[in-house]
C-alpha cells in the first residue's frame, strides 16, 4: 500500500513524533511504502510531495515543528479543489492519507472521507479543543511553557510592585489559560468561555496589592469583557474564516492602569508556545497515536481519527472529533476561582 502523509494548520511540537511513528510501523509491520505531503492540504491540492521513508525519519523525534511543512490551504473553499486532491492522489498512486491537524485540517478530511478519500485523522493542536479525545499533542508543551513564563514573571513583578498580564493562545478555548495560570499559580485567568466583568478584574488585581504581592492575570486571546468584543489584527480571514486574534492583553493593561493607578505590562506569547522541542507527554501521546493511526489504515478503517480516551487511544469517526469545539466547561472555571485576588 501506498500512504501520504501530511500536517496541515498551525503547527505544534509533536508533528514530527506522529510522523516518525506512522513511518516506522507502517514499513516495519506492513511493509507500506509513504509519501510526504507539503504544506499541509496545498501538497495534495498541488501534488507537492517529498520523498518519506525511514531515513528521512530518523532523528526527528524531539524535533519541533513539521518535516513535511504546514499551511492554512483549504481545498474545499478552492473552485474544483477536493476533485483536484483525489485526481492528485489518484495520479501518484496514493491508496491512503495520514492527516494530521487540528479542526480545520480534520474538518477537510472529514468532507473527503465523506466523497470516498481513504483516510485517517490524528488530532493535533495545543489549543486542546478537538472533541472526542481528552488531550490533543502539543497542548501540553505550551502548557509548559506558558507556566514557565508565568514562574519568571512573578519575580519582576513582585520587584517592580506591577500588574502583569500574559497573553496565551487558544482561539476560542481557554485550555491553556486555564492549566497555564492553574499551574503558574496566576492571581486571575480569564478565559473566551466566560467574558469578564472589568470591575470584579480590578477588585482582585487591588486585593493582591493589598496583601503585599504583584498580581498575574493569564488571559487568552479570546477573552472579551462583558460589554466588549473580539480583539483582533486586522479583518483579514484565513481560509477557514479564523481571524488573527490578539490585543486583549494590551487592553486589559491600560484598563488596569487607567483603573488602580498602579503599573501594568503586557507578555504575550504568541507563537513561543508553539515552537521547540515536545515534553515526554507529548512525545508519549504523538507516538501512540501515529502506531494507532497506521494500524487503522493497515485494517482499512477510514474516515476515523484516532483519540486519547482515558489511557486508551481509541477511533473515532471524524467527525466526531471535529463537530464541536471541546471548550472549557463552567465547573473547571469555577474550580480555579478559589485562587483569584
Ligand atoms: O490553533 C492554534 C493556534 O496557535 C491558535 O492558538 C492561534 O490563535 C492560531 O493558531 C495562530 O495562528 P497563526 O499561526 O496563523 O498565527
Amino acid at each position: 500500500m501506498r500512504v501520504g502523509v501530511l500536517t496541515g494548520g498551525g503547527d505544534c511540537p509533536g508533528l514530527n513524533a506522529v510522523i516518525r511513528a506512522v513511518v516506522r510501523k507502517g514499513v516495519s509491520d506492513y511493509g507500506f511504502e509513504f509519501i510526504g505531503f507539503r504544506d499541509g492540504w496545498k501538497g495534495p491540492l498541488e501534488a507537492m510531495t517529498t520523498p518519506l521513508g525511514v531515513h528521512e525519519v530518523r532523528g526527528i523525534l524531539p524535533r519541533g515543528g513539521t518535516i513535511l511543512g504546514s499551511s492554512r490551504t483549504n481545498p474545499v473553499s478552492v473552485d474544483g479543489g477536493v476533485a483536484r486532491v483525489r485526481t492528485n492522489l489518484e495520479a501518484l498512486g496514493v491508496d491512503a492519507l495520514v492527516a494530521i491537524g487540528g479542526e480545520d485540517t480534520l474538518g477537510v478530511a472529514t468532507a473527503l472521507a465523506a466523497v470516498g478519500v481513504a483516510v485517517v485523522g490524528v488530532p493535533k493542536t495545543i489549543d486542546n479543543d478537538l472533541s472526542a479525545t481528552d488531550y490533543t499533542f502539543g497542548f501540553d508543551t505550551a502548557v509548559n511553557i506558558a507556566m514557565e513564563a508565568i514562574d519568571r514573571l512573578h519575580t519582576t513583578a513582585e520587584s517592580h510592585h506591577r500588574a502583569l498580564v500574559v497573553e496565551v493562545m487558544g482561539r476560542h478555548a481557554g485550555w491553556i489559560a486555564l492549566h497555564a495560570g492553574l499551574a503558574g499559580g496566576a492571581n486571575i485567568i480569564l478565559i473566551p468561555e466566560q467574558p469578564f466583568d472589568l470591575d470584579e478584574v480590578v477588585g482582585w488585581i487591588e486585593s493582591r496589592f493589598e496583601s503585599h504581592y504583584a498580581p498575574i492575570v493569564v488571559v487568552a486571546e479570546g477573552a472579551q469583557p462583558r460589554d466588549g468584543s473580539l480583539l483582533t489584527q486586522g479583518v483579514e480571514l484565513d481560509a477557514f474564516g479564523h481571524p488573527r486574534l490578539s490585543g486583549i492583553g494590551d487592553w486589559l493593561a491600560k484598563a488596569i492602569e487607567a483603573r488602580t493607578g498602579k503599573e501594568a505590562r503586557t507578555t504575550v506569547l504568541g507563537h513561543i508556545q508553539r515552537g521547540g522541542t515536545p515534553t515526554a507527554f507529548d512525545r508519549v501521546l504523538a507516538t501512540r497515536f501515529g502506531l494507532h493511526a497506521i494500524d487503522a489504515v493497515a485494517d482499512k478503517d477510514f474516515g476515523m481519527m484516532v483519540a486519547l480516551q482515558g489511557t486508551d487511544i481509541v477511533r473515532v469517526p471524524l467527525a466526531e472529533g471535529t463537530r464541536e469545539l471541546k471548550t472549557v466547561p463552567a465547573s473547571r472555571y469555577a474550580e480555579v476561582r478559589t485562587f483569584f485576588g
